[in-house]
C-alpha cells in the first residue's frame, strides 16, 4: 500500500519559480510513489484576502493550470479546491471544539503575521483558527505525510497534537500523525535578495513573458565585494549563482570557475540566467496556455477531483462522526 500525502497551495496570486522550486518539483516526483492529493487552499485564502477576494476566482484557475502544466498529472493524483469538498469545515468545527485556546495563541506563525502583515485585519476569529482547518485538511485524508517548507512546521505540530487530544478523548485511534516531508532545496531569495514574495514583486512568474523575466533578472543582485569586472567573483554569496544551482546544475560548476577567474562578468552572467530561464519556462508556458484556453477541460479536472477528494473525505468524516457521537 503505498503512502498518502497531502499538501496545498493558497490562491492569492500567480506562481513563481520559487513554488517551483520548492514545491511543484517535489509533488511532481512524489506522484510515484504517494497517493497524492494536491488542494487548492482557497478558505485559507480567504482567511487573509476576504475584504477583497475577487481575484481568487482567477488564481485557482491559474494555479490550476501552472500545476498542470509543471507536470502534476490528474490520472495519478487528486487536484482538488479546498471549497468543493465542505467536509473539510464540518472536520474543521468538530476539531475547532477540542483545540485550546492557547494552542493557536501561542502560534509563531499567527504571531508574526498578526505582527508584519500590513493593509489587512487579521485579528479575526477565522484567522486564529487557520492551523485547525489545515489540520481537518490532512486529517481528513489520513495523510502520512506532508510536504512544506518550513515555514509550515508550527501547523503540522498542531496537526499532530489535534490528532493526539482527539484519540486521547475519543479512545478511538482514527489518524495517522502526519510526518512532515521538508523540501532539500535551501529557500529561493527574490531578485532583490529578500524573501521571494508577491507582496514585495520580486518574484520571476511561471507566467513572466521573456521581456519580463529578462527585466528582472538584469535587476539581481550579484556578489557585493565584485566591484569592478576584473575583480574576481564569490559565486557561493550570489544570489544569481543560488538559481544556476537550482535550477541549471549542469551550468554551475562552469559558471563558479569563470565568475571566481573573472572570467565572465555579472552582466553577461545574468543574461545567461535569464536566457536559461527564458527556455525553461517555454514549454511550462506552452502547456499551461494549453489549458487556459480550454477552460472547461480544466474545470472537468477539478470536478473530477473534488468527486474523489469527497469519497475519500466523507469515509473519514463517517468514521469521526461515529467516535464523538454524534
Ligand atoms: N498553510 C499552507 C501555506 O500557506 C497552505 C495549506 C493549507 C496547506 N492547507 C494545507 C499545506 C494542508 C499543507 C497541508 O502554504
Amino acid at each position: 500500500m503505498k503512502k498518502r500525502i497531502l499538501s496545498g497551495m493558497r490562491p492569492t496570486g500567480r506562481l513563481h519559480l520559487g513554488h517551483l522550486a520548492g514545491a511543484l518539483k517535489n509533488w511532481v516526483e512524489m506522484q510515484e510513489e504517494y497517493d497524492c492529493f494536491f488542494m487548492v487552499a482557497d478558505y485559507h485564502a480567504l482567511m487573509s484576502e476576504y475584504a477583497d477576494p475577487s481575484a481568487m476566482k482567477d488564481n485557482i484557475i491559474d494555479n490550476v493550470a501552472d500545476f498542470l502544466a509543471c507536470g502534476i498529472d490528474p490520472e495519478k493524483s487528486v487536484i482538488f479546491v479546498q471549497s468543493h469538498v465542505p467536509e473539510h469545515l464540518e472536520l474543521n468545527m468538530i476539531l475547532s471544539t477540542i483545540t485550546p485556546l492557547s494552542w493557536l495563541e501561542r502560534c509563531p506563525t499567527y504571531k508574526e503575521q498578526l505582527r508584519e502583515v500590513e493593509g489587512r485585519d487579521l485579528a479575526t476569529y477565522g484567522f486564529l483558527g487557520y492551523p485547525v482547518l489545515q489540520a481537518a485538511d490532512i486529517l481528513i485524508y489520513k495523510a502520512n505525510a506532508v510536504p512544506v517548507g518550513d515555514d509550515q512546521l508550527p501547523h503540522l505540530e498542531l496537526t499532530r497534537e489535534i490528532a493526539r487530544r482527539f484519540h486521547f478523548l475519543y479512545k478511538k485511534e482514527i489518524f495517522p500523525e502526519p510526518e512532515a516531508i521538508m523540501t532539500k532545496t535551501p529557500r529561493l531569495l527574490g531578485v532583490d535578495n529578500r524573501k521571494m514574495s508577491k507582496s514585495y514583486g520580486n518574484s520571476v512568474n511561471l507566467s513572466d513573458t521573456p521581456g519580463e523575466v529578462k527585466k528582472k533578472i538584469k535587476s539581481m543582485i550579484t556578489d557585493p565585494q565584485r566591484i569592478k569586472r576584473q575583480d574576481p567573483g564569490h559565486p557561493d554569496i550570489c544570489n544569481v549563482y543560488s538559481y544556476y544551482k537550482f535550477f541549471f546544475p549542469e551550468l554551475a560548476a562552469d559558471i563558479s570557475e569563470k565568475c571566481k577567474a573573472a572570467e565572465i562578468g555579472c552582466v553577461e552572467d545574468k543574461e545567461k540566467l535569464a536566457d536559461c530561464i527564458v527556455e525553461l519556462l517555454k514549454p511550462i508556458q506552452e502547456r499551461r496556455d494549453g489549458f487556459l484556453k480550454d477552460r472547461k477541460e480544466l474545470e472537468a479536472i477539478l470536478e473530477k477531483g473534488a468527486r474523489k477528494a469527497q469519497a475519500f473525505a466523507r469515509g473519514t468524516l463517517d468514521e469521526i462522526k461515529k467516535a464523538v457521537g454524534i
